[in-house]
């Protein structure tokens, strides 16, 4: 999915989510909903050799469907960044596959899979990972400008509104704060116009209210523009604004659930500790 809808609207700001019905009311578009944009086949991923070897993904496969929401949830260790590095070509595995829409990541050389990265994947750190000596706009617009000023500058600056930092524009990364910070991440991560966006704790450094509107920024994407994101998260109610939790324990999937809500996550979670 290469060339998306544009946005029909792009508020000034971002609207405010009931938090009661949250994850219940949305069911997928039916037009992408049988795509499946990423997914690992049978991933096994063992880092070391020998005694230290450790097995952090122990045989998992797992679809990510076009124009989803779809949370990673598990313990610490479970395997979940490993998990997604290895889904968007940032690490490869030891065995099984991994695809981004039909193309199987092994199948490609560095060139290739380089230009598969930034043409079709974007990607939200926990750490923010911007460019210090870029400003706000160079950050965004960076994958874009590497790739020969390629870009949809429409698209841009609607982004620029909806992650609402039109007045930041030429600030640097320190002059923000973390939340500001994640925002310029996420626009970045959307400014190609990926087929997949995968998130690693993209809240974990915010408080409540700057997490909250990452989260509407990356559900909205989802919603309105008919993007992948895949996102890896601590926090029930950072999972309920996903379609889907898929829950990893030992570097194996244990669990999927649809529709979920801050309680059911926490439930469930409850019930692998008692188990474990
Ligand atoms: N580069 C590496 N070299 C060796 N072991 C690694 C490496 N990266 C991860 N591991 C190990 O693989 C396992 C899975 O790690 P991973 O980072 O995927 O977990 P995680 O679920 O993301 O955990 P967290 O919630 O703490 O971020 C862990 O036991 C970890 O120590
Ligand atoms: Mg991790």
């Amino acid at each position: 999915m290469s060339s998306g809808p544009t946005p029909t609207t792009v508020p000034d700001e971002i609207p405010a989510e009931g938090n009661a019905s949250r994850g219940s009311h949305r069911t997928a578009p039916t037009a992408t909903a049988a795509r499946t944009a990423a997914q690992v086949v049978d991933a096994v991923k063992v880092y070391g050799s020998g005694d230290t070897a450790v097995r952090a993904l122990d045989g998992v496969s797992v679809a990510f469907p076009a124009g989803r929401f779809t949370a990673i949830m598990g313990p610490s260790g479970s395997g979940k960044s490993t998990l997604m590095h290895c889904a968007a070509g940032l690490d490869t595995l030891t065995s099984g596959s991994a695809l981004i829409g039909d193309t199987d990541l092994s199948s490609l050389d560095d060139r290739r899979l380089t230009l598969l990265r930034r043409d079709r994947i974007g990607f939200v750190f926990q750490a923010f990972n911007l460019v210090p000596t870029l400003t706000v706009a160079e950050n965004i617009t960076l994958p874009l400008d590497l790739a020969g000023g390629r870009g949809d500058r429409e698209w841009i600056d609607a982004l620029v509104d909806v992650v609402g930092l039109r007045d930041r524009l030429h600030h640097r990364p320190a002059e923000l704060s973390g939340g500001q910070q994640q925002r310029v991440a996420v626009a970045r991560a959307f400014a190609g116009r990926p087929d997949v966006v995968f998130a690693d704790e993209p809240t974990g450094n915010l408080d409540s209210r700057s997490g909250e509107e990452v989260l509407g920024l990356l559900g909205r994407a989802v919603r309105e523009t008919e993007r992948t994101v895949v996102m890896v998260t601590h926090d029930p109610v950072a999972a309920a604004h996903a379609d889907e939790v898929v829950f990893l324990a030992d570097g194996r999937l244990v669990d999927r659930m649809d529709a979920p809500t801050p309680e059911k996550v926490l439930d469930r979670l409850k019930a692998f500790e008692v188990k474990s």
